[in-house]
């Protein structure tokens, strides 16, 4: 065993907070047992109390055991993607405490697959509440050094275990009501999950659930979706100090700009890091060369809209 990871494990056990890698994003972890140590998760990541987080297991076993009614398709899903970047919103047991459900009567689970990750819930042996281990309404980090830029000391350890595979945060489907939905895109796509059970568009938008929330995964520089024929026209309209996240080089002279690959997965692992290497740049403003509207950017696309979306 990693002595690292039996540390992190002490330290969850006292009660401590631990950033973990996963495969989608790097979670800030908390013994999902233990009250005081998730209000202290909800005081450092400065999420509202009534705000559900999801609790990771090692396996499926232990992770269903936190609901009172699982149905098929719960074991349908769990038994093809986990471990894995799904999460299952299912109806609670009394296990899952109001503390990590912000007091509503459904869960949200999660089976990660990083080996890293397995390691550490394996030595836990137990639930850890994480959510992304970034402050509320910021960029998910990606790799050990955005964590520590991010949260500093008011973390405890910070396990390193290289980028992030999948780079955006797991598919959510809530489980928990009289139809299958998809709350969150996410690293298993729509049609994968379509594959298996059907899923019912979502009623509205649910405040509780956070990543919902219309301005999420945004950068500190205003953000703009502009499509590829528009690109140039909208770099000289702007005149500032623009950073471009683009497919290939702008025609138009930029202070900045990075190049993102063309296939979605290869997109969605860098773009995080790539948000915050733009939003580093000192512009004034960053321009995003929209992807194609096709079902493989499903995921991409709500990340991009919700970075730059303004109230
Ligand atoms: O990939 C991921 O899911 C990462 C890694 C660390 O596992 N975690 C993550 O957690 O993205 P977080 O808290 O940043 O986003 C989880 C979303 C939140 O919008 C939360 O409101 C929602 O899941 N959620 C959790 N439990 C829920 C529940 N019982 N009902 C509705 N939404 C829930
Ligand atoms: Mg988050």
């Amino acid at each position: 065993m990693n002595p690292e990871v039996r540390r992190a494990a002490e330290i969850l056990r006292a009660g401590g907070l631990v950033a973990f890698p996963t495969e989608t994003v790097y979670g800030l972890g908390a013994d999902a047992s233990n009250p005081a140590a998730v209000e202290r998760l909800y005081r450092v990541k400065g999420r509202p109390a009534d705000h559900p987080v999801i609790v990771h297991f090692d396996s499926m076993e232990r992770a269903l055991a936190l609901s009172r009614e699982v149905s098929e398709e719960a074991r349908t899903l769990g038994k093809r993607f986990w471990p894995g970047p799904l999460t299952l919103i299912l109806k609670r047991s009394g296990k899952a405490k109001d503390f990590v459900t912000g007091g509503q009567d459904s869960v949200g689970l999660r089976v990660p697959s990083h080996p890293v990750a397995q390691a550490l819930l394996k030595e836990f042996g137990g639930g850890i509440a994480a959510p992304s281990a970034n402050r509320f309404g910021r960029i998910s980090p990606t790799t050990a050094a955005h964590v520590r830029e991010d949260l500093g000391k008011d973390v405890d350890l910070v396990l390193d275990g290289g980028p992030s595979d999948v780079g955006i945060e797991s598919t959510i489907v809530d489980l928990s009501g009289a139809n299958a939905v998809l709350l969150r895109p996410g690293g298993i796509s729509r049609e994968e999950i379509e594959k298996l059970i059907s899923l019912k568009e979502k009623q509205g938008d649910s405040p509780r659930h956070s990543g919902g929330l219309e301005q999420h995964y945004a950068p500190r520089t205003p953000a703009r979706l502009v499509s590829s024929h528009q690109l140039d026209k909208e770099i000289s309209r702007f005149g500032a100090r623009v950073a471009v996240l683009a497919f290939s080089r702008p025609d138009e002279r930029v202070d900045y700009w990075l190049r993102m690959p063309r296939d979605a997965s290869g997109y969605a692992q860098k773009l995080y890091g790539a948000l915050r290497e733009l939003d580093g740049a000192r512009c004034e403003l960053i321009l995003v060369e929209a992807p194609s509207e096709t079902p493989e950017w499903a995921a991409v696309n709500d990340r991009l809209r919700r970075a730059c979306a303004r109230e």
